[in-house]
This record gives structure tokens, C-alpha cells and sequence, in this order.
């Protein structure tokens, strides 16, 4: 049986960037958390809960419109990509959804990138175990600011994969410029992407307050986060989570509001949070069918195919 290869692409000193970044999210006037700290261990393991709650519809769309249009999607990648392409699965966390593609895809060497490395470690090993022939490759890679990897990784005609709506975390703009340096990571090859659509205000709230209150663990578990990050001293029990639709900007919002007026302090540095004082802590844009093609056109993609789920709730994307 193969081993995964692991390539750790983070720098020294970037746990002391990171505590910079974190810090300064919660001394700005609007006090904000960037959603890529919620993927600790614990975290991921949260939203892969989430992907099993009744509001949350996200992942089992996107999973029948693979089952809907599976040979059509398979029979697009064929014409579209040289054969046995590297399979690029960015965020790929349990490699559930990557493992998915390889009937799809028939990929010549699968890359997964995600910033929980332990989480992607751990997936990597099963991941082997059910195909010991793959050959596959993990790398522990925060990509929100830029996404790059050496060419050793990728391949001429590469399928980059970007599942699960992720997109939406990014603002436009954002978005913009990630699109675009995901078709240079493709290198000619193509952007297999999912992004969930507007809906009903009251059905994306729900979707992001579930009744059973996984949401609101993994939106808390984000200050056990920043207490191991900064050394700070949050108590999760004095915030509430909150997830409201913004409709002029046509995004979910999460937040954690405090409970009462307190004080959260860390190694020199303190910030006093009023009573209903909120942080910011994600945004999940949501997208009409023409709104992303013309992001992706402006991204420099001329080639598009969306597929969505019979209720047009979400899309997929193939775009070259
Ligand atoms: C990872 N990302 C696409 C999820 C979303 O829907 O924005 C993260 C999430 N946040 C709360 N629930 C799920």
C-alpha cells in the first residue's frame, strides 16, 4: 500500500502571524474573526455535523446534483481535461467529497489542501487505506489570502475542486480574485465548483441556526479557538451565537454577541465588549445563476456548464 505524501507549505513564525491577524479582528471597532479559525480538530469535526442537520440542505444538494448528473459531469470532465488529470480538492477536510469525484474524474494523483492538517492527516490515512493504488498528496495550507501551490503539485490540465458553496465565505471581490487564481492553478485545465443559490430568508437563517444548536457550538467553539491562538481568556458560556440575513448584501451573517458587559484579555492587550456587543465571525454570500457567471467571466473563464439540483437551490459549476 502507498503512503500519503505530506507537504507542510506554512512558514515558521506563522502561529505568531496568525495571533497578529486574530488580534487585530478583535481590537478593529467592529470586532471580527476571520471563518478560517474555525477549523480546528474540533471545529471541522462540528461542520461535518453540520452537514447532517435537516436546515442545512447545502451538502445533500450539491450530492444530487453529482447523483443527477453524474455521467454528464463525468462526460464533461473527459471532453474537457487531458485524461487521468491531478485532481486539485481545495478545503478537502474529510476527502469525503474529493473520494467522490475519483469514479468521476479518474484522477492521476488526488492533492488535498486544507488548514486543519491533523483533521487532513487523519482523512489522507483512511482515505489510503480504501484505495492503496492512489497516489495522493496532503497539504496543510491556508489559501483565504492566496492561493498558490508549487508547480510540483499540480499538473498541465489539472481539475482544481471547490466544493460545498466555500466560495460564499469569501466576499465578491474576494471571490474575484480567488477565481482567478484558481484557473491559474488549473494550469489550462478546469474549476469544478459549488455554489449554493438565494433563497427564502427565513429557510438560510434556519440553515445557519439549527434547531439542535450544532451551528452555535461550531460558531463558540471559535473562542476556545482564540483563547489557544492569543492565550486569551474567553468563556464561551457569555456569548450567544446569532446568523441573520443581510439582504442588501445577500449574505447570511454569524456572529457572537456578548451576554453581559466583560472584559476579554490577552497577553498585553485587552478588549471591553458591552452588554449585546456582537464579533463578527462569517459571512455566507449567496449567488443567482447569472450574478456568479459573471463573476467567473470576469475571473478571465470563457467556458461554462452549471448543473443545479431539481429545486434550483444549488449549482455546480465546470468552468474552463
Ligand atoms: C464552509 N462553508 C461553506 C460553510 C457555509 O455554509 O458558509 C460554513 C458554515 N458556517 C455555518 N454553517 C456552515
Amino acid at each position: 500500500m502507498r503512503e500519503p505524501q505530506f507537504h507542510a507549505l506554512s512558514q515558521p513564525g506563522d502561529a505568531a502571524q496568525a495571533a497578529r491577524e486574530a488580534a487585530a479582528g478583535l481590537l478593529a471597532p467592529q470586532a471580527h474573526s476571520h471563518p478560517k479559525w474555525f477549523y480546528d480538530r474540533l471545529g471541522s469535526h462540528l461542520f461535518d455535523a453540520i452537514t447532517e442537520l435537516v436546515e442545512y440542505d447545502l451538502t445533500r444538494n450539491e450530492a444530487e446534483i453529482f447523483i443527477q448528473h453524474g455521467p454528464a459531469i463525468a462526460g464533461a470532465l473527459r471532453e474537457w481535461l487531458p485524461a487521468r488529470p491531478t485532481l486539485i480538492d481545495l478545503g478537502a477536510g474529510s476527502c469525503a467529497k474529493g473520494e467522490r469525484l475519483f469514479a468521476l474524474a479518474d484522477p492521476g494523483r488526488y492533492v488535498a489542501v486544507d488548514i486543519s492538517v491533523d483533521f487532513l492527516r487523519h482523512s489522507l490515512a483512511c482515505l489510503q487505506r480504501a484505495h492503496p493504488d492512489r497516489e495522493l498528496h496532503g497539504v496543510g495550507l491556508d489559501f483565504s489570502s492566496q492561493l498558490a501551490l508549487p508547480d510540483s503539485l499540480s499538473s498541465p490540465g489539472s481539475l482544481v475542486f471547490y466544493p460545498g458553496s466555500s466560495i460564499g465565505n469569501f466576499a465578491p471581490d474576494d471571490a474575484g480574485r480567488f477565481l482567478h487564481e484558481a484557473r491559474q492553478l488549473a494550469r489550462g485545465g478546469a474549476l469544478l465548483i459549488g455554489v449554493d443559490l438565494v433563497k427564502d430568508a427565513a429557510e438560510l437563517e434556519a440553515a445557519y441556526d439549527d434547531a439542535i444548536g450544532v451551528t452555535a457550538a461550531f460558531n463558540l467553539n471559535l473562542l476556545r479557538r482564540l483563547n489557544h491562538l492569543l492565550g486569551a481568556d474567553f468563556n464561551p458560556r457569555h456569548w450567544q451565537h446569532l446568523a441573520l440575513w443581510n439582504e442588501q448584501a445577500q449574505r447570511v451573517e454569524m456572529h457572537l454577541e456578548a451576554r453581559e458587559a466583560l472584559t476579554v484579555r490577552w497577553p498585553s492587550h485587552e478588549r471591553a465588549f458591552l452588554k449585546g456587543e456582537r464579533i463578527h465571525t462569517e459571512n455566507a454570500y449567496k449567488w443567482t445563476l447569472a450574478g456568479f457567471e459573471v463573476l467567473l467571466r470576469q475571473a478571465g473563464y470563457a467556458r461554462l456548464q452549471p448543473w443545479t439540483d431539481a429545486r434550483g437551490r444549488f449549482a455546480l459549476w465546470l468552468a474552463a
